[in-house]
């Protein structure tokens, strides 16, 4: 059955520019979705702020984009959702897709038996995200590495700069004589480093990402609940910040790798 749902957006939200990441994959997996993305970027990082005020940014945008008319949310944020996607569901009945660090695939992956996780500080420091180690290591020896400061530079377009390099370096190096093969992206704003990360590794690293699982989920719920869109024409996707800066319209455009201007929300 179709109901007039159906071609109601998607809302999509990160701190900041991350969660473009996975919102162009659900961009090309669900080419009849339309998506709002709304970049947090007043509160950004959310690495550096409390639980509380996590819950209360995430809160606060969700229900922006329930305004918006969305059908589903994704928190496309591994930080916000190990902090608030419980509470959030709690409250709203619409679908609500998180995105957790991809340990279970990596542990079973990882030959050496030796994984590392990149995250932020808020994640590493987080009672579920470390539960979630837990549960899905399998044996594995698992080497959690915040990446401080690594999320400010991506906002500011800065991931090929010498500093961005040098704190890189910094958090890659130590995994190197651990014998670590698999590399966990354990925050959505590093896709957007794959390559600074592929010359600093050895060759043979396995990177693991969690765009296409999460659009994957995206679409099993939207299919549960009989909320796929059904559309001919084109859709034009929406970008949003909480705090709108010069640069912001050519760092989205490069990282989305087409045309955007993004609004205040
Ligand atoms: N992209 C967010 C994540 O996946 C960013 C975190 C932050 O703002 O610190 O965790």
């Amino acid at each position: 059955m179709i109901n007039q749902q159906n071609n109601a957006p998607i809302g999509i939200f990160d701190s900041g520019v991350g969660g473009l990441s996975i919102a162009k994959r659900i961009a090309e997996q669900l080419p009849n979705e339309q998506l709002i993305y709304v970049a947090d970027s007043a509160y950004a990082p959310y690495g550096d702020i409390s639980n509380q005020q996590i819950i209360e940014r995430v809160n606060i945008i969700a229900d922006q984009l329930i305004k918006k008319k969305c059908k589903a949310l994704v928190i496309a944020c591994n930080t916000a959702t190990v902090n608030a996607i419980d509470q959030l569901r709690e409250r709203l009945s619409i679908p609500i897709i998180g995105v957790e660090p991809a340990i279970k695939p990596a542990a079973t992956m990882s030959v050496s038996k030796k994984v590392g996780i990149l995250v932020t500080q808020a994640t590493a420091n987080n009672a579920r995200f470390l539960a979630l180690v837990d549960q899905y290591k399998n044996g594995a020896e698992v080497f959690i590495q915040p990446c401080l400061g690594l999320v400010e530079l991506i906002e500011q377009g800065q991931q090929t700069s010498e500093e961005f390099n040098r704190l890189l370096n910094q958090y890659l190096t130590p995994l190197i004589p651990q014998g670590v093969d698999t590399l966990v992206l354990g925050c959505t704003h590093y896709p957007f480093m794959i390559d600074a990360i592929n010359k600093i590794m050895p060759n043979g690293i396995t990177l693991l990402e969690t765009a296409t699982p999460v659009s994957e989920q995206l679409k099993r719920q939207l299919t549960k609940h009989q909320l796929l869109a059904i559309r001919s024409d084109d859709v034009a996707h929406q970008f949003y910040s909480s705090s709108i800066n010069t640069k912001q319209n050519e760092i989205f455009s490069q990282l989305w790798q087409s045309e955007v201007k993004v609004n205040l929300l």
